[in-house]
C-alpha cells in the first residue's frame, strides 16, 4: 500500500525522502512523489514508476540546487483513479500540498459540492478532494482547517501536509491508516511504517487517532481536538536496520527465508522457562483469561490466516475446545456469533490490515476477550487487542510473507501448550517433552534450508506448466493452502490446495497427464490414506512430488520427486514443511525472471479495504 514519510530538521531532506521512499517500496506502489520547501516556496516532484525514476527526475529537475530541510514524500498505490503522473502525491492546491494514505469513502459527495461552487478542477481521486478542502477550509490556522477537514471526511487516512505559508513545518493527522514519528538531534521524522524510520531512531511512537501531530524542526507537538498537548507513548523496537536491508543476498525474500533458525529462536527460547515450560510472562497474558473461554474464534486474511488452520487443529487436538477460523474479510459482515466466552484470536504480520482491524474491533464491540499475534510492535491490532503475542519476526520486507508465518505458528504452538498446561490437558512432563522437540525445530530448520538444490531442481521442472496442486491431509492440507498461495503470489503460476480426501469430489478431473501435484505427506496417522490419494492422480498421469517427514518407506514408482525432510515430531513438521514450500515458491519465481519481493498488484500491507 501507499507509503508517507516526512521529514524536518539540520539535514538534507531531499536524501532523507528518497531515501525514506526506497525503505518503503516493498509496500507495493505504482508511483512516487516528493514536495520539498526550498527558499520558502514548495517544490514537488512525482511520476509513475519505481523511485529510481523520481530521484532521476529529481536529480534533472534540481540539478543545480538541492538544498531543503523540510519535505514529504510519497509512494503511491492507486485505489482511486488510474497510475498517472498527475495522480501521484503530493497534491498541491491553494495553500496545501498533502500526500494521503487510505480511502476518503465520501469524496465523490464533496467533489460535487466543489464542482458547483467552480473553486477547483474536476478530480480523479479521494486524495486530491482532500487537499482541496484543507485548502478551503484554511484561513491561517492549520489546526482548525485539518480539524474542520477531518470532521467532514469518511473513511481511512494518514496526512502529512505542508501549508505554503508556514515553512518548515508538517502537520500530520490520522484515522485507519498507521504514522510513526521520532524526534531527535537531527530533527523530526514521521513515517507509514517504522522501516523508514529506522536508520534514525528506534525510540518513535504511534500517533494516536484523531489528534494533530505539528513537526518543527525542534520538536514535535501532538495535540487532541481539544487543544490539548499530548505526550504520545514512547516505544522502542530492537530490530537492527541491517535487518531491514539485503545483507548480500539476491533477494529480500531469501534473506527472510534463511532467518528462520534466527527468527525462530527470538519467538521461542524467551518464552521457554528454565524448566523447559512455555512461559507468557514477559506478554502479560493472565491465565485467568483461559478459565472461562469455551470457544476460540482465529480471524486473519493471506498467509496469517493459513498459520490459523495449523493453530486450530493444535487447539483442537490439545484443549477440546471447538476453534474456528474465518477470513477476516468475511467475518466482518457476518454478524458473527460471539460472547464473553469467545477468545478472539487475530493475527498479523503488519499489525495494520484494514479486514483484521475491523474484525478486531467488531470482537470488541461483542465483549469478546481479544488476543493478538502481531509483528509490528505497537501497530493497530497489537493496540487494540486485550493482549497481544509478538511474533519476535523482525522486519519483513518481502511481499510474501515467511518468517512471520513460521513465527506466528510458533506463538500458536506456545499459547496452545501454555492454555493447555493451564487447564491441565497435558501433564507437566508432555509438556517438557513437547517443548524439547519444539526447540528441536531449529537445526531442523537449518537443515531443510541444506536441501535447497533438491528444491530447485522442482522449482526448474514446474515452471513451464500452467497449473499446480497441493495436497495433504490434516495439518499437511492447511500447509497446502499455504504452500498455493505463496507459489501463486510469486510465481503466477495458478495453483490450488486440496484436502486430499476431496480429490473425488471434484477436482481429480483437473488431474491429466504431466500436471504437477504436490503432496504433503507428514502426518503417519493419516499416511496410508495419503498414499492412496497420491496413487489416485498417479493413475491419472499426474506428476509427483512428495515431502515426507523423514524417509518413510514408500514405493519409487508412486512419486517423480521426493523431499525427505529432517524427521520431525507430526505436530512440527509444518515448520519443515512450511520452509520447503517457500524455498519452492521463491526458486520458481527466480527462474521465471520476476520480481518476487514486489510481485504484481500486491502490497506488503494492506491497510485499505
Ligand atoms: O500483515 P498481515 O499478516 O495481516 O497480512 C495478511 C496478508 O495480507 C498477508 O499474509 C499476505 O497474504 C501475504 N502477502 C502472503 O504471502
Amino acid at each position: 500500500m501507499c507509503g508517507i514519510i516526512g521529514y524536518t530538521g539540520q539535514l538534507e531532506s531531499i536524501t532523507i525522502l528518497l531515501e525514506g521512499l526506497k525503505a518503503l517500496e516493498y509496500r507495493g506502489y505504482d508511483s512516487a512523489g516528493i514536495s520539498f520547501f526550498h527558499n520558502n516556496q514548495i517544490q514537488t516532484v512525482k511520476t509513475t514508476g519505481k523511485v529510481s525514476e523520481l530521484e532521476r527526475n529529481v536529480i534533472e529537475t534540481h540539478r543545480q540546487d538541492l538544498s531543503s530541510t523540510c519535505g514529504i514524500g510519497h509512494t503511491r498505490w492507486a485505489t482511486h483513479g488510474g497510475v498517472t503522473d498527475i495522480n501521484s502525491h503530493p497534491h498541491t492546491f491553494g495553500n496545501v500540498t498533502l500526500i494521503h494514505n487510505g480511502i476518503i469513502e465520501n469524496y465523490h459527495q464533496i467533489e460535487l459540492e466543489f464542482a458547483t461552487m467552480g473553486k477547483y478542477p474536476r478530480s480523479q481521486t479521494d486524495s486530491e478532494i482532500a487537499a482541496m478542502l484543507i485548502d478551503h477550509l484554511y484561513q491561517g490556522n492549520p489546526t482548525e482547517a485539518i480539524k474542520k477537514a477531518v470532521k467532514r471526511l469518511e473513511g481511512s487516512y494518514a496526512f502529512c501536509i505542508l501549508f505554503h505559508d508556514q515553512p518548515d513545518v508538517i502537520y500530520s493527522i490520522r484515522l485507519g491508516s498507521p504514522l510513526v514519528a521520532c524526534h531527535n538531534s537531527q530533527g523530526s521524522f514521521i513515517a507509514s511504517d517504522l522501516v523508514a524510520l529506522l536508520p534514525y531512531s528506534k525510540d518513535y511512537f504511534v500517533l494516536p487517532e484523531y489528534h494533530i501531530a505539528k513537526l518543527t524542526k525542534s520538536e514535535i507537538i501532538v495535540t487532541d481536538f481539544d487543544g490539548t498537548i499530548i505526550s504520545p507513548k514512547m516505544l522502542h523496537v530492537n530490530w537492527d536496520i541491517r535487518s531491514a536491508q539485503k545483507n548480500g543476498y539476491p533477494h529480500f525474500m531469501l534473506k527472510e527465508i534463511y532467518e528462520q533458525p534466527t527468527s525462530l529462536h527470538s519467538t521461542l527460547i524467551p518464552r521457554l522457562n528454565q524448566d523447559f515450560l512455555p512461559d507468557l510472562t514477559m506478554d502479560h497474558i493472565p491465565n485467568r483469561i483461559f478459565d472461562s473461554i469455551n470457544r476460540i474464534i482465529i480471524v486473519a486474511c493471506g498467509t496469517a490466516m493459513h498459520a490459523g488452520l495449523v493453530g486450530k487443529i493444535l487447539m483442537e487436538r490439545l484443549l477440546r475446545i471447538p476453534v474456528t477460523v474465518e477470513l477476516a474479510s468475511e467475518f466482518r459482515y457476518q454478524d458473527p456469533i460471539l460472547c464473553d466466552n469467545s477468545l478472539v484470536i487475530t493475527i498479523s504480520q503488519s499489525g495494520e490490515t484494514a479486514d483484521t482491524l475491523a474484525a478486531l474491533r467488531l470482537a470488541k464491540e461483542k465483549s469478546s476477550t481479544t488476543l493478538s499475534i502481531v509483528n509490528v510492535k505497537g501497530s493497530s491490532i497489537a493496540r487494540e487487542s486485550d493482549y497481544v503475542l509478538y511474533t519476535h519476526a523482525g522486519p519483513e520486507i518481502a511481499v510474501a510473507s515467511t518468517k512471520a508465518y513460521t513465527a506466528q505458528l510458533a506463538c500458536l504452538y506456545l499459547l496452545t501448550y501454555h492454555f493447555a498446561l493451564y487447564k491441565e490437558r497435558v501433564t507437566i512432563k508432555e509438556c517438557q517433552e513437547a517443548m524439547k522437540n519444539f526447540s528441536a525445530i531449529l537445526p531442523a530448520i537449518q537443515k531443510t534450508l541444506e536441501l535447497e538444490n533438491e528444491i530447485k531442481e522442482i522449482s526448474q521442472n514446474i515452471i513451464k506448466t500452467k497449473d499446480v496442486f497441493f495436497i495433504g491431509r490434516g495439518l499437511d492440507y492447511a500447509l497446502s493452502c499455504e504452500g498455493s498461495l505463496k507459489l501463486k503470489e510469486i510465481s503466477y503460476i495458478h495453483s490450488e490446495a486440496y484436502a486430499a480426501g476431496e480429490l473425488k469430489h471434484g477436482t481429480l478431473s483437473l488431474i491429466t497427464d504431466g500436471v504437477p501435484v504436490i503432496a504433503l505427506a507428514t502426518q503417519s496417522h493419516v499416511y496410508p490414506k495419503m498414499i492412496s490419494n497420491i496413487r489416485e492422480v498417479r493413475a491419472r498421469g499426474a506428476r509427483i512430488i512428495i515431502i515426507s517427514n523423514g524417509d518413510f518407506p514408500m514405493e519409487n514408482s508412486i512419486y517423480d520427486y521426493r523431499i525427505s525432510l529432517p524427521m520431525v515430531d507430526d505436530f512440527l513438521a509444518p515448520f519443515t514443511a512450511a520452509v520447503t514450500l517457500q524455498l519452492l515458491a521463491y526458486y520458481t519465481s527466480l527462474y521465471l525472471g520476476i520480481d518476487m519481493d514486489q510481485p504484481r498488484n500486491l502490497a506488503k500491507s494492506v491497510t485499505v479495504e
